[in-house]
This record gives structure tokens, C-alpha cells and sequence, in this order.
């Protein structure tokens, strides 16, 4: 047995960032299936473009723009394709980023910690500035953004991967205290999933991934769609229209606050 909750997003529309592939690609299937209009936005050109032409095969209205989160213009951009496609933005799910592979906190470089950053809490500020007037315009709107328990609790070798992420969630926590009288909703979610990034760092450090897994009570990873897009899904829903400021473990359990 499946939760499916089909029109909850209809007429809803939404960019989701990082979604050619991985958690951002799951939370487009789930989305698209509730009704939502959708802007898919990633750096792989290819794989973007193979997000949207899957979703439009399944009756989804659907448009897509490669781009770097770390070009200057990226976020007018990416705002500007949802409001000439849509004529409004009702959602925005700040979901990319990119990292270096984990290593002890002395061997990160200022790259790995700029590379976090921009494409983390700078590309998430930026969209969420720029999506703002559009989302007033609406009536209000709901923004979901991406934490990690490799920052909300610590993991060894992810100082730069950490330190963006947690200052995701600062920025969430100032829009949604500044945003709230614009009926603007913003939260965290963070995930464990079956991602593409989970498998490179299965990969890359087999002991640290399993270490991880082994924490998990509810002994399994969680699925892109049914899991995480299950949950982003709720939080632009209007079922969802008296909850902000939260972050959110979608991780069976694990991940917890320090
Ligand atoms: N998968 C997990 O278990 C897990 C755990 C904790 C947090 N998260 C968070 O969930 C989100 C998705 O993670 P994921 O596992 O799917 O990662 P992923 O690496 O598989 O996907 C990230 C996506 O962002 C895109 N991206 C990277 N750099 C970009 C740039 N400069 N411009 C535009 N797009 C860019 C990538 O191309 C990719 O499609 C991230 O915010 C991550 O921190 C995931």
C-alpha cells in the first residue's frame, strides 16, 4: 500500500533545484504527481532535461533550465522561467548542492568550504530572495529548504558540508519569523535517502556510511519519492499552512539535534 495524496498541489507552482537526479529528481516524481507545475533546475544539462521529459510523458506541466547555482544571475533566472511559464511561484525547494569528498576538518581547504557555501546557503539566500516578491504576489507561499544531520548533530569530515548546512537553517529560521506576516512558510528537511550522494559516499567511506546506516531504528535508508518528496509535498501543501520555522528529519529515526 502506497500514500498518495493526488491534486494536494494542484494549481501550485514550484521550482525544485538539484533535481536532475538523486533526492531533488524523487521530490519531482512525487510533486508532479499531486499537481503541482514545476520548474526543474540542475548544473547536468542532460540529466535535467531526461527529468523533464520523463515527468511531461506522465501528463506533468513541466519546464526545465540548466544552469550553475554559482552564476551570478542564476536565481533571477531560474525565477524568471517559473513566472514566464506559470505567471506565479506558489513553492521553492532549495534541495542542490555540491561538496568535495569528506576528509578530516585540518585537510579541508577554503574550496571545499566555498564550494559548500555557494552552492548551499548562497544559492538557497539568493533564490530565496528572488523568489519573494513572486510569492507575495500569490498570497503567500511555502519555501523548503535542505539541512543534514552531518551539521544538525556532527559527522566526522564534513566540516565545510556542516557548517553550510546549518547555515541553511539560520536562514530559514530569519525568513520565517520575517516572511510570516506575508503568509510566507519556510522549513528544513532533513534527509536520509537513496540518492546518487548517498551512493558516493557509500562508496567513498564505506565505514562512515555503514556506521551511519547502523544508526538508523528504523533500519532501512529512505526513499527520494515516497519518503522525502512525500514530506516536502505536505509542507507546500495547504495542509501544511500553520507550520514554519521547523526542521524536519526525514531519517527513519536518526539525525538528531545536538
Ligand atoms: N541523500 C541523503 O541521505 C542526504 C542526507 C542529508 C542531507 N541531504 C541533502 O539532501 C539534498 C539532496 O541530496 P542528494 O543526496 O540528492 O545529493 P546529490 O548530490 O545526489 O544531488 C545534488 C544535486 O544538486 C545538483 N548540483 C550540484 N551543484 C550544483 C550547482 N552548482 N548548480 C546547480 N545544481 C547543482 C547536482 O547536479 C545534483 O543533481 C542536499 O541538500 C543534501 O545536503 C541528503
Amino acid at each position: 500500500m502506497s500514500y498518495t495524496h493526488s491534486e494536494s498541489l494542484a494549481g501550485k507552482a514550484v521550482i525544485i533545484t538539484g533535481s536532475g537526479r538523486g533526492v531533488g529528481r524523487g521530490i519531482a516524481r512525487t510533486l508532479a504527481r499531486n499537481g503541482a507545475q514545476l520548474i526543474l533546475t540542475d548544473i547536468l544539462d542532460d540529466a535535467v532535461a531526461e527529468a523533464r521529459e520523463e515527468l511531461a510523458a506522465l501528463g506533468a506541466d513541466v519546464d526545465s533550465i540548466a544552469i550553475d547555482l554559482r552564476e551570478p544571475d542564476a536565481a533571477e533566472q531560474i525565477v524568471g522561467t517559473a513566472i514566464d511559464r506559470f505567471g506565479r511561484l506558489d513553492g521553492l525547494v532549495n534541495n542542490a548542492i555540491a561538496i568535495n569528498p569528506a576528509s578530516p576538518f585540518t585537510s579541508q581547504t577554503t574550496d571545499d568550504f566555498d564550494l559548500a557555501s555557494d552552492t548551499g546557503p548562497r544559492a538557497t539566500f539568493q533564490l530565496m530572495k528572488a523568489a519573494h516578491p513572486h510569492l507575495v504576489a500569490a498570497g503567500g507561499g511555502s519555501i523548503v529548504n535542505f539541512g543534514s544531520g552531518a551539521g544538525s548533530a556532527g559527522e566526522i569530515g564534513f566540516a565545510a558540508y556542516g557548517a553550510a548546512k546549518e547555515s541553511i537553517r539560520g536562514l530559514t529560521r530569519v525568513a520565517a519569523v520575517e516572511w510570516g506576516p506575508d503568509n510566507i512558510r519556510v522549513n528544513v528537511v532533513l534527509p536520509f535517502a537513496n540518492s546518487e550522494g548517498a551512493r558516493i559516499w557509500e562508496q567513498q567511506d564505506p565505514a562512515s556510511y555503514n556506521a551511519a546506516m547502523n544508526s538508523v531504528p528504523l533500519k532501512r535508508i529512505g526513499d527520494v519519492e515516497k519518503d522525502v518528496g512525500a514530506l516536502v509535498s505536505f509542507l507546500l501543501s495547504d495542509d501544511a499552512t500553520f507550520l514554519t520555522a521547523q526542521s524536519i528529519h526525514v531519517a527513519g529515526g536518526a539525525g538528531i539535534h545536538r
